[in-house]
């Protein structure tokens, strides 16, 4: 296995760590407002089963990948591979999640540069009293200028290489420490100052109550693509990860764990989101400007609006930037241990890489709507990519290789042996993980119509 130096120092570090990918602007930002688009209640549900049945079992063989391959992606794939007998293109696997990561933070820095942006903007009273439409305006007309947007995303990279530059130990692990339980210390209050607005069990009924009249089939398969988006599956995130984690830890109840923790995360930001939102009269299902222009109007107006604000937007942050090590740290490991560089000169060059693709999405808001591939901007269309194909081919293809390749005695090995949660995971891994994912990919290429 690795040197010390190269793992978690305790099975806590690794679940803060892993929580740390999972909870992001997937659960603060994306999960509120796809929960407020299709109606609440029912998609809640649906998307909870999913965790449970298909999640779990995923973010288990991507661990399971790293941590008996102990390197990046792209070798643990290979070795997995030769381990089992198998052909060695199955280290594409590795470059796919690399790549994934790769793509994906090139557009989460741009978004996570306004949660940033959001802090200053929040704390110095910006929003406070000011007319809703305005703050429309000033997203428009302030957030997506490039200057603006470049600054911003720049920071969250250069913070983000800060930390992974330092290592596992005294980079990822240290800041998933501190930041983790802050995290949801933030939630809370948030939580609780939710409470005061009288527009809690509205929120609630609105989150639990499900009405199924509201969940159409497209609803379903959103559901289902933001559960492996939220759990980090697919994407070599949990596979690097893993790859630190130390022989002997339980991959099964550290990877319920992280997913509990992820699904708390998520429903937490709903029940400080969503009272604000009914208090103030707004839409719940504003669509992406959820977050950043509605929440806002509401914050202008509350009392104590500035302070908890910003609480928001420094919760926001921290979520974003767990996730950005994450992504990075792939493609990091795979710049070390394959083409033999310094950790400094790694994080540079895949720093700068990145950068110079945010610059994609930057420009796309910009140039203008005119600059769209079948009817998409640039950013929608990298969203589309690689949530709605890059991630649930990553995943499919690890979920048949944990299942259908590699011999059942190291699976059973790495998992604690033929118990009956071994054996549950394993016919949720071989049958339904696979299949259900088909479906997926059959209805987006429109074979099927649901
Ligand atoms: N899970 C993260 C979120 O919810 C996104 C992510 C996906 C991070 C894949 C790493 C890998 O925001
Ligand atoms: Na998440």
């Amino acid at each position: 296995s690795r040197p010390l130096q190269q793992q978690w120092s305790t099975r806590i570090s690794f679940i803060l760590a892993a929580a740390g990918a999972a909870v992001g602007l997937g659960n603060i930002w994306k999960f509120p407002y796809v929960a407020g688009e299709n109606g609440g209640g029912a998609f809640v549900l649906v998307y909870l089963v999913c965790i449970a049945l298909l999640g779990v079992p995923m973010l288990m063989a991507e661990v399971l990948i790293g941590r008996r391959g102990q390197q990046n992606p792209v070798n643990s794939m290979a070795r997995l591979a030769e381990e089992a007998g198998a052909r060695p293109v199955w280290k594409n696997v590795g470059r796919l999640g690399v790549l994934t990561g790769f793509l994906l933070l090139s557009f989460y820095v741009v978004v996570a540069g306004w949660a940033l942006a959001y802090i200053p903007l929040t704390a110095s009273g910006s929003f406070a009293g000011v007319e809703p439409a305005r703050i429309g305006q000033m997203f428009d007309g302030h957030l997506q200028q490039p200057l603006s947007l470049v600054g911003w995303s720049t920071l969250v990279l250069i913070m983000t290489l800060g930390i992974v530059g330092r290592g596992v130990r005294k980079g990822l692990e240290k800041a998933a420490n501190l930041l983790m339980p802050m995290l949801f210390v933030f939630l809370l209050i948030l939580v609780g100052y939710a409470t005061t607005t009288g527009h809690f069990d509205t929120a609630l009924a609105f989150m639990f109550e499900p009405n199924f009249d509201q969940l159409t089939a497209s609803g379903v398969l959103i559901a289902l693509g933001h559960a492996f988006f939220t759990l980090s599956i697919g994407g070599g995130a949990m596979m690097i990860y893993g790859s630190y984690l130390s022989p002997g830890v339980s991959i099964a109840r550290t990877s319920i764990l992280v997913a509990v923790l992820d699904t708390a995360a998520a429903l937490l930001a709903g029940l400080a989101i969503f009272p604000i939102v009914f208090a103030y009269g707004l839409e719940p299902g504003g669509g992406p400007g959820l977050i950043f222009v509605t929440l806002p109007i509401a914050f202008g107006q509350m009392p104590l609006g500035t302070l908890f604000g910003t609480l928001f937007f420094i919760m926001l942050s921290v979520a974003a930037l767990t996730s950005a090590f994450s992504l990075i740290e792939p493609a990091i490991a795979w710049l070390i241990e394959k083409r033999g560089m310094s950790r400094f000169k790694a994080s540079v060059l895949s720093g700068s890489g990145i950068w110079l693709l945010s610059l994609g999405t930057v420009f796309s808001f910009n140039i203008g709507a005119d600059w769209t591939l079948a009817g998409k901007t640039f950013f929608e269309s990298l969203d589309y990519l690689v949530s709605g194909w890059m991630l649930p081919l990553g995943g499919l293809l690890m979920a048949l290789f944990t299942a259908w390749v590699m011999k059942p005695d190291a699976t059973a090995q790495e998992l604690g042996g033929d118990s009956a949660g071994y054996r549950l995971w394993r016919v949720l891994i071989r049958y339904l993980v696979p299949t259900v994912i088909m479906i997926i990919f059959l209805q987006a290429i429109g074979i099927i119509s649901l």
